[in-house]
Order: C-alpha cells, then structure tokens, then sequence
C-alpha cells in the first residue's frame, strides 16, 4: 500500500513494538514515553507469553494495546517460540494496525518495531507506514553480527582467535558475544541475531539505545552507510535529572520489585559502602558458581544487595540468607534504578546486559563485570577496557569466578588503586550521558528529528 496522504496532517502516531523480554521491554517503552513528551500519540504493544503475562503500562501519555500469544507458553526461548511469534504474531501485529488504520482519527504513521523482529518491517510496508527498527543492544555488538551477515567475520572461530574489525577495539575470543565465540551454544538465538540485517537497509530508520559519545567510532563507520540513529540511554529522565518528578520507573515489570525493603535497608547503610549484585531477567549460575559468589561476597566483609530471582533461590547455600542476614540482603527482584542512584551503593557487580551497563554508566556507579552470555562479553570489555568504569573478574582454568576472586574485585573497586579513576570516570559519563537526552543533547536531536519527519508525511 502506498503511504497515503491523512486528514490528520500534523500528528504524529506511532507504534512501538518489542520482543517480550524485560531487556527489550525497558528501553523501548522509555523511547515511547519520550515520543509521547513530544507530542507524539503512541501505542505500545504487549505481547502475553510466558514471561509476559497481560500487562499494563501505568502511564496516562501512551496507549497499549495486547497481542495475545498463548501459544508461546509451550515453546518458550525454542526455535518452534520463533517461527511461531513470526507467524502468528505478524498477522496478528498486521490485523490491529489494520484496525487503527480503519477505525482511529489518529491512524499510525509508523512502526518502530524490535530489531529481532525484521518482519515487522514488511507489516509496516503493507500498510504505507515509515519503518524504524529499534536495537535494544550495544552498536558495538550488533556491528560484530553485521559482519557475520556479511560474511566479513566467519566462525566458527579458532580457540586464540584475535579479531580486529572496523573500528572496533581488538577483541579476544572472551571479549565477543558468546553466541559468536560458541556458536554452538544457542544456534537458535545466533540465527536471530544475524536475522536483523537481513532487511535492515529497508528500513526508514534504525534507533540504538546508545548514545553518541559513547560509541562514537563505531558510530561514524555505521552511520555513513545507514539510516542510524541514537536515542538513549533510554533511562526514566527522574534518575538522570532529579527536578523531573513525573517520569519515574520504565513503567512495566515482569517481575516483582521488593521495592520498600531494598530501600529501607539501603537508608540504613553508610554512603558507598555496599555491593549491588544483579544478574538481570534471563542469566542463571551454575550451583558451583553460585557458592563462589556467595562465599565471596561473605569474605569480602561488605554490606551486599544481592538480587537472586525465585527460580534461582533454590541454588543459594543453604542458610546463607540467615548467616549473612547482618551484611547482607537477598531480594528476587530490585527497583534497580532506585538502587543505583541510592547513595548507599558503592558498585554495581553486574552480568553486564546492555541496559544495566547504560543504567551504572549514565548513573555514575563503578561495575565489577561478571558477563555470563550473549552481548555480555563485549560490554564487559567496553565496560574495563574503552570507557574505564569497572574491572572485570577472571575465571580460573574450568571457567569459575573464585570466592578468592570475587573479594579481591570487591576491595579493588571499592578501595583499591584503581578504584579513584574509576569514580572520576564513572562520574565523567554521567554528565555526558545525561547531556546527551537533555534538551538539544545529540539523543533528543534524533528523536525530535523521527517526530518532526512523522509529522510532516
Ligand atoms: C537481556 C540480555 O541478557 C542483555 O544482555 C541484553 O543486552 C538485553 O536483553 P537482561 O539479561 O535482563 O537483558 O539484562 P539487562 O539488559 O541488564 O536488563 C535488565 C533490566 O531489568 C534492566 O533495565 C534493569 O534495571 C532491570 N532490573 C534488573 C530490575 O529492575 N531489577 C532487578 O532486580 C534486575
């Protein structure tokens, strides 16, 4: 269908589409609530499966709307969940634009859909609407995919392997995405990475929840062949900027915050002195790693929040909780925004997941990088290596992160010699994360751009 002309010239409606995960969930529905600030009428899409269970958005400036998805329940994370979301949901994604288009004064414009869902693109185009795919992870590692795309980077790859690309820093074979160093792991998941160039060039524009400043290298080589576009950190603008009261939390949980008891214990701890400890939506540890961990963080002496999700509890020592209950708190799961600006934290020892990098490194809290997966391993290396916030932990020979280990990275960043560079880097991106969405700052340029141009045609 031709992109046709409106009788309602001058709004600017667009759908946002993500893939149901807490870690596609939270940047996109950030990126919509600043469309929707300016002036932008905005429907959310939620998609009930497993993880995602009906949902609602407590936010009066965007509407959300459900696909239902029951199917997914049975074959959740499988190859069989991804040729189903693809079939079923593509029709179904296709039949509620049809409906707005037929039914809202204000029909869509655009789709700004997850970047592992190229399809979407092609339901954007069957209704004339501009098409936007929206990278919810790093450039950096979305541009080691592109090349495996392109066949630029061919893996498998060798078991010392160093691997030098455009404009990227030298990465060890521990530095790429897991999916890339052991492509055996999650061919499924490997396929659907790559999967997102395989239209990409279609698309009318394609966002990142990234900024700039931060990636400006890799940036510069993108951007001078694609439509490419920064929009984050994608992070409530409360936390970057305290006078903004009305912008608080993502506004969608899949799980439960213990919110009260995080905060109370941490107004009870001295200013930096405790150890963030999350592993966000999706990681899980082995039992032996967990043991080292919670032995670590014991002999580390330090006051920890550490976030174990329920499905995880049962690998907890028995009577940790109890013997560590003066130091320490386990909670399933935190009001992490709340924790990281909390004056109490001192650091933040994290999985490295693309938002809890962004949310540490816009924040100003120094990382003790423990990647387990995915693009967790390059964020790492950005996290020690480019943007010099954080140390990482090292494995020993059967690729378990010691009690040893864990205390000596705990005293390092906290009080060790590095730990002083550490925090005046940390708070040096902070400034230049929050400029970045502030009014002008090179995010809020690319957004006001996207509404200006939906708006005209
Ligand atoms: C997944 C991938 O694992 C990650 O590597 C990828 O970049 C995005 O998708 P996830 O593992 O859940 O995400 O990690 P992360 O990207 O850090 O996202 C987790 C989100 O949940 C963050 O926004 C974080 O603030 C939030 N969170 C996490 C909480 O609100 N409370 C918690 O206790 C833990």
């Amino acid at each position: 269908m031709e992109r046709k002309e409106r009788d309602d010239e001058g709004e600017a409606n667009v759908v946002v589409f993500p893939f149901p995960v807490q870690g596609h969930i939270n940047p996109m529905l950030q990126f919509a609530k600043r469309l929707a600030s300016k002036g932008a009428k905005v429907t959310f899409i939620t998609t009930n499966s497993q993880q995602t269970k009906p949902m609602q958005v407590p936010s009066t400036s965007i509407n959300t709307q459900a696909i239902e998805f029951p199917e997914g329940d049975k074959a959740n994370g499988t190859e069989e969940f991804v040729h189903l979301f693809k079939t079923l949901v593509s029709k179904r994604l296709a039949n509620l634009i049809e409906h707005q288009i037929s039914s809202s004064s204000h029909p869509p414009r655009a789709l700004v859909y997850d970047s592992f869902l190229p399809w979407a693109l092609d339901v954007a185009k069957q209704f004339g609407l501009h098409g936007a795919s929206f990278f919810t992870q790093s450039w950096s590692n979305s541009s080691i995919y592109f090349h495996l795309n392109q066949g630029t980077l061919k893996v498998p790859l060798e078991e010392n392997t160093i691997v030098s690309l455009p404009s990227m820093p030298v990465l060890g074979i521990n530095d790429l995405p897991s999916f890339v160093s052991d492509t055996r792991s999650y061919p499924t998941l490997l396929k659907m990475v790559i999967d997102r160039f395989s239209n990409f060039e279609e698309a009318d524009w394609l966002f990142c929840n990234t900024f700039v400043e931060l990636e400006n290298e890799i940036i510069n080589w993108m951007s001078s062949k694609w439509p490419i576009k920064t929009v984050g950190p994608a992070i409530p603008s409360m936390y970057l900027d305290k006078r903004v009261k009305d912008d608080n939390d993502y506004g969608l949980q899949l799980f439960k915050p213990e919110s009260d008891l995080c905060i109370k214990w941490l107004d009870s701890k001295e200013t930096g002195s405790v150890v963030y400890v999350s592993f966000g939506s999706l990681a899980g540890l082995t039992e032996e790693q967990m043991l080292e961990l919670a032995l670590g963080l014991k002999r580390s002496n330090r006051c920890f929040l550490w976030v174990v999700r329920e499905t995880e509890q049962k690998k907890l020592p028995s009577n940790f909780i109890e013997e560590t209950s003066e130091k320490g708190l386990v909670v399933s799961w935190s009001p992490q925004l709340d924790v990281l600006v909390h004056r109490a934290v001192g650091c933040f020892m994290t999985h490295c997941g693309w938002n809890s990098t962004l949310e540490a490194l816009s924040l100003g809290v120094p990382m003790i990088a423990m990647p387990q997966w995915t693009d967790q391993p390059t964020n790492a290396k950005f996290i020690t290596d480019v943007w010099e916030v954080g140390i990482r932990v090292s494995k020993d020979e059967k690729g378990i992160i010691r009690k040893e280990e864990i205390e000596r990275c705990i005293k390092e960043i906290m009080e060790g010699e590095k730990s002083l560079d550490i925090k005046t880097n940390s708070e040096k991106w902070k400034k230049i994360a929050k400029a970045a969405v502030d009014e002008g700052g090179s995010s809020d340029k690319n957004i006001d751009e996207f509404v200006a141009k939906i708006t005209c045609n």
